[in-house]
């Protein structure tokens, strides 16, 4: 068994080799600050002083690597570890517009293929999913996450989870998947980057944590912490997030590694005097594997010689680390994920590109389709693609890429060509730039839009605008943009809308003039051609936001399931004394869990299984879907409940449960969902997870703002 062979080669290991298991270095290329800490790669590895790298990728460059490893006195192989994000060669889109298929095997399936390319090309392990709920779309990594809730987020993350892991760890088209950013990174004050937070336990238990604990259920490799402060403690150092809970009351065996240089970042935060201090406390606390400080490297030996440290936590964290390194079988055979010829024929196989580009037309959301502008037609005469992004191909693999061929990326401009008949013209201008104040491209953008039926208007961010360390305190869409679709709107011509950016952004020109508006986010490799079956009604759109768009920054934080407060606003009408804005509603732009169809879906014939429930019976809450429309399509059906009257105040809405269901034009059918205790529960006071006694509303809608129908039941 692997605890035998993990035992007895811990016993052959110096200490200084135990620390060396401890270690991880990055390549060439950095996703974060440079250490201070000088060290040389070449001779620490043969030297047995680290026990993974990142940022090293391809089979070449690994095996090197490799090779060097396997000069130390033990031979132990290295990790080799990659943000894969939403792809290796080929991009998937981002986390974010993922998020909005609400299509859990579509996900789970794209991070496989990610996976499956990245075990190709030398990766053991990723760092990914990230499982931080955020409700800040200033803050640029809301790209790379679920969006703002946790029931869809804990979802989303186990699909994630057995997507990246496969069947079973060790399998050469899967690798270790890593949650993170251990915990409530998401929720850095301002939207700010590595940011300071401060919650309730009981809003870190009930909307942070839950997503962490389905991937341990789903069976995650390890953990990342994150670069933030929780209520003082940098996660980094808390004891309390990994010993008590992640290693203590969910009993996790996988490791955990600091994030980029974390451990030396508690120098300053001003809870660490030094590396040394730093070292202490983070081992102390439950990060097993140092990314970058050298903090570890640099004083672990010592404190161990000294007594600050006992040994066994030196030990612990080794033996987590190498269990997953026999996992993946790197001891039978260090090389297994780096075989040339595996790497030539995984990265070109053709069906990645149809799988990209099935998540990727899943992942748009259709904002608004006045008069059905949309789908366009694929005989018009002449189509104008304008704007900035019209023709991007590196803008549309969005950040957080880490292999692409960005040329085989398909262009918005490029779907469109490819789509429509041979005899449609189809022109281009730019119009302006996404970033900037200059008008000189509006001229002939008119002038292109005027000999048009039809125009298709790509505008939003660069792929540089959201990411890491890429926080906004303005998420307009920035630039000229909005003024360049006011310039064309003025032509008459019907106007299409095709956004992409990686976060939520403000737009209320186009918001209130397009006739039509795609959100289509940054979608990868496929892009253009998913964008362009949805504008030619090839597929019709299902996706849903995963996340409030507000009307303005100042709303922020903002999200579907806010609380009620004691003055709740009854009338926009009259605000006044009430729990309100003077200069904006209360409402977003556009609520979570919307977005349309090319058909309408009705709602009706709500039946609840019982009036009353004990905590260990089960409810039916059932309806019938029907499709109203013309065409078929898919409904993304939403269950919210609100608990009336608890012990804690609760929001109005919660998701608790939803199905995304395909329907022929008049089609109908009975959707059946189970209410039980576990969801009827949240954490109280004292962070006990219970079900309280009394009534509850079930909501079922098409958006969270768009509730069709409702009822009531009780729990006794
Ligand atoms: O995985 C990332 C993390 O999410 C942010 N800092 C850098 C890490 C490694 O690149």
């Amino acid at each position: 068994p692997i605890e035998q062979r993990v035992e007895d080669l811990l016993k052959q290991m110096t200490l200084e080799e135990k620390v060396g298991q401890l270690n991880q270095y990055s390549g060439k290329a950095v996703t974060g600050p440079v250490s201070e800490v000088k060290t040389n790669l070449i001779n620490d590895i043969k030297s047995g002083w680290v026990g993974s790298m990142l940022n090293v990728k391809g089979v070449k460059d690994t095996r090197e690597i490799q090779s060097v490893a396997l000069q130390s006195r033990l031979k132990i192989p290295l990790l080799f570890s990659l943000d894969v994000i939403h792809g290796y060669k080929t991009v998937f889109p981002i986390p974010l517009a993922e998020a909005a298929s609400w299509d859990l095997e579509a996900i789970r399936l794209s991070s496989h293929i990610a996976a499956k390319e990245a075990a190709a090309a030398g990766i053991h392990w990723t760092f990914a999913p990230m499982v931080d709920i955020s409700r800040d779309p200033r803050w640029g990594r809301v790209m790379e996450g679920a969006g703002e809730d946790t029931y869809l987020g804990s979802l989303i993350g186990a699909a994630r989870v057995k997507g990246f892991q496969g069947e079973k760890l060790g399998a050469t088209d899967a690798v270790m998947a890593c949650a993170k950013h251990f915990a409530a990174y998401g929720a850095a004050q301002g939207g700010r980057d590595y940011n300071t937070v401060d919650m309730s336990l009981q809003t870190l238990h009930e909307t942070f944590l839950p997503p962490f604990k389905a991937a341990v259920d789903a069976g995650v490799a390890t953990f990342m912490n994150s670069f933030n402060t929780l209520n003082g403690i940098p996660a980094t150092g808390n004891s309390y997030l990994q010993r008590d809970i992640l290693k203590g009351k969910w009993d996790y065996k996988g490791f955990v590694v600091s994030d980029w240089g974390s451990i030396g970042e508690m120098i300053a935060h001003g809870f660490a005097k030094d590396n040394a201090e730093a070292a202490l406390k983070a081992i102390t606390a439950g990060s097993d594997m140092d990314m970058e400080s050298r903090a570890y490297k640099q004083a672990l030996v010592k404190l161990v010689k000294e007594g600050k440290v006992k040994e066994e936590l030196v030990d612990d964290a080794v033996r987590r680390i190498l269990y997953k390194k026999f996992e993946m079988g790197l001891f039978d055979d260090p090389y297994r994920f780096s075989d040339l010829k595996r790497e030539q024929k995984v990265l070109n196989d053709p069906q990645h590109r149809l799988i990209a580009r099935d998540v990727a037309q899943k992942s748009i959301v259709l904002l608004k389709n006045e008069n059905n502008v949309l789908p366009l037609n694929k005989k018009a005469k002449t189509i104008s693609v304008i704007g900035p992004l019209a023709k991007a191909k590196r803008d549309l693999d969005g950040s957080w890429t880490v292999a692409p061929d960005t040329t085989l990326t398909v262009s918005l401009f490029e779907g469109i060509r490819q789509k429509v008949d041979k005899k449609t013209n189809v022109l281009y201008a730019k119009g302006c730039d996404v970033q900037g104040n200059s008008l000189t491209g509006f001229e002939e953008a008119v002038r292109t839009a005027q000999q048009a039926d039809v125009v298709v208007l790509a505008v939003g961010e660069t792929w540089d605008l959201s990411g890491e360390a890429k926080s906004r305190t303005n998420i307009d869409l920035p630039g000229v943009q909005q003024e360049l679709f006011t310039a064309l709107k003025a032509t008459g011509k019907p106007i299409v809308v095709v956004m992409m950016a990686g976060r939520p952004l403000v737009f209320d020109q186009i918001a209130d003039n397009a006739p039509a508006i795609l959100y289509a986010w940054w979608l990868g490799s496929e892009a253009g051609n998913a964008i362009a079956n949805v504008l030619f009604g090839d597929y019709n759109p299902s996706g849903k936001l995963p996340m409030t768009f507000p009307r303005n920054v100042g709303q922020i934080p903002l999200s579907y399931n806010y609380y009620n407060t004691g003055r709740p606003v009854l009338n926009e009408n009259n605000i006044i004394y009430r729990s309100a804005y003077i200069d904006a509603p209360n409402t977003p732009k556009y609520a979570f869990g919307y977005g349309l169809s090319y058909t309408t879906f009705g709602y009706s014939d709500l039946n609840i299984s019982k009036p009353q429930m004990s905590a260990n019976e089960k409810l039916e809450v059932s309806f019938t879907l029907t499709n109203t429309g013309k065409v078929a399509g898919e409904e993304v059906v939403q269950l919210y409940l609100h608990d009336k009257v608890a012990s804690l105040a609760r929001p109005l809405k919660e998701l608790k449960d939803f199905r995304k269901v395909m329907l022929k034009p008049g089609e109908k059918k009975t959707i059946t969902f189970t209410i039980d205790k576990e969801k009827l529960s949240f954490f109280n006071n004292e962070l006990q997870w219970v079900a309280e006694p009394g009534e509850f509303k079930v909501m079922l809608g098409t958006a969270s703002n768009d509730i069709k129908l409702e009822g009531n039941f009780t729990l006794l």
